[in-house]
């Protein structure tokens, strides 16, 4: 079964791109067949892959036709591919749907598509419907979660509205938190670690992502955390997402 995740959180600046981008780039290196789907408008994942432009996601979803392998964009990774956001994926592409197709814009072009081991879905900072699309059609969701008290609060409604993405896609499965920017020792993430743990227990992965400055600095050379840290002796980006995309085909061997 082919395994589509989606990375949610509708609070910005979490590390969803981020984790998007290093999961699918270290999934390709470890040899499966990858594809990512920027659905987020800023096209940050598009920016920080570097990829010979094919098709758009919008035209792709516009157009209705299921897709194949043919219809994304090549990376400069094998095993590698994207749909890039090149026109805005936004409520006005939506609007120019039938009703009834709109929240199910993305399945529908993916239900012939069986060549990837994985797809991970990138989404916007919002629960609007292009993040509804990709809760839809998906099996799987990961939530990256800074350990803040906001944080713990939003995760609340982000599973309302699981939740109710479930009412229409009943195989949805929250596959796990990954807490992000974690500063190792430091008081307020012992204070936080608590609650989040409290509530979310069993689905929070064992791997926190580290603060480390090299993921923005990668990103800003339009490479990965893996490439970037290569000519560092020290590579903790690099540990943090090996480890996690470990923990993340765990979960799937025993969920799927
Ligand atoms: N573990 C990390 N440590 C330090 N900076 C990070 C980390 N993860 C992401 N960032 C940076 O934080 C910013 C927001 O991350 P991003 O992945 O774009 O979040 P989102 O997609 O949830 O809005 C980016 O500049 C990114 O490079
Ligand atoms: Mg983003």
């Amino acid at each position: 079964m082919m395994n589509i995740i989606s990375i949610i959180n509708n609070k910005g600046g979490v590390g969803k791109t981020t984790i998007t981008q290093n999961l699918g780039v270290c999934m390709a290196k470890n040899g499966y067949k990858t594809a990512v789907i920027d659905f987020d408008a800023q096209a940050n994942l598009s920016y920080s892959i570097k990829h010979t432009l094919n098709k758009d996601l919008g035209s792709l979803l516009l157009k209705k036709a299921p897709i194949t392998i043919e219809d994304f964009s090549i990376t400069e990774y094998k095993n590698l591919y994207i749909l890039p956001n090149d026109k805005d994926i936004n409520g006005a592409l939506f609007g120019r749907m039938n009703p009834a197709d709109q929240l199910f814009a993305l399945k529908n072009i993916l239900k012939d598509l069986n060549t990837f081991d994985f797809i991970f879905i990138d989404t916007a900072p919002n629960l609007d419907t292009p993040t509804f699309n990709a809760l839809i059609a998906s099996n799987h969701v990961v939530i990256p979660v800074e350990y803040d008290i906001f944080s713990a609060i939003g995760i609340a409604v982000l599973y309302d509205n699981i939740n109710s993405a479930k009412q229409v896609n009943a195989d949805l499965n929250v596959l796990g938190v990954i807490t992000t920017k974690v500063h190792k020792g430091r008081k307020i993430n012992n204070e936080m670690q608590a609650p989040l743990i409290k509530h979310f227990k069993e689905v929070v992965f064992n791997t926190s992502i580290r603060t480390n400055e090299k993921f923005k600095q990668a990103q800003a050379e339009q490479t990965d955390i893996f490439t970037f840290e290569s000519s560092f002796s020290e590579k903790r980006g690099s540990e943090d997402m090996e480890s996690f995309s470990k923990e993340v085909i765990e979960r799937l061997k025993k969920s799927n």
